[in-house]
């Protein structure tokens, strides 16, 4: 499914400073006069703040944990995200289905062709048109998150798996050009340019 406006997702490991770049995008976007909506996963509606706090909080089995995701994610998809593309709004998410592959598929070890499949039922097969992919090493990530919540107290291997599986997924992304992976290492003017040199040549033709 396809709408109007873009949609632009960032991904990336706790710590890798994608929420502070997705909210400086939506910002500049804003400063530009663009009609913009900022929202994430888990949380981006009122059932999904219910569900995010369970989600961090509450120790559960693999499987629920991906059907409380997918629930997040489709109500986020029907009652916020879409009606904001269909009224010409540019959507910036933290987080998306690539969140789900990255975690539950490389980190949980869920099948990765099943999470594909539930991703589309739940999104109405609705694609980011952009992905950037903020990539930091795991050690450097996990020093700049205080009062970790229960992904963030998982082990280094986990979030190794996470972090190389957000590579793979670039890597073997059909379409290559959805992903943008950028070192978040660098500082951060220099990646907020970056984004904004992106964002300019994709969707701002004149
Ligand atoms: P959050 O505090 O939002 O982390 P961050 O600020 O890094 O986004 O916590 C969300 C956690 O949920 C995060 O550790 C990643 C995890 N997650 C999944 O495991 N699967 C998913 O599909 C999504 C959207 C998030």
């Amino acid at each position: 499914m396809s709408s109007g406006a873009p949609f632009i997702t960032f991904e990336g490991i706790e710590g890798s400073g994608k929420t502070t770049l997705s909210r400086w995008l939506a910002e500049w976007l804003g400063a530009q006069e663009v009609p913009t909506l900022w929202t994430c996963e888990p949380g981006g509606s009122e059932l999904g703040v219910a569900l995010r706090h369970t989600l961090l909080q509450t120790s559960v089995d693999p499987l629920t944990e991906l059907f409380l995701f997918l629930a997040d994610r489709a109500h986020h998809v029907r009652t916020v995200i879409l009606p904001a593309l269909h009224q010409g709004l540019w959507v910036i998410c933290d987080r998306y289905t690539d969140s789900t592959l990255a975690y539950q598929g490389y980190g949980r070890r869920l099948n990765l062709r099943w999470l594909r499949r539930l991703n589309e039922v739940a999104t109405h097969a609705l694609e980011p048109n952009l992905t950037f992919l903020i990539d930091v090493p795991v050690q450097v990530a996990l020093t700049r998150t205080t009062q970790p919540n229960r992904f963030e107290q998982e082990s280094l291997a986990f979030h190794e798996r996470v972090r190389k599986g957000y590579l793979r997924l670039a890597e073997r992304e059909p379409e290559r050009f959805r992903f943008v992976i950028l070192d978040g290492t660098q500082p951060i003017e220099t990646l907020q340019r970056t984004i904004q040199h992106t964002v300019q040549m994709k969707f701002c033709k004149n």
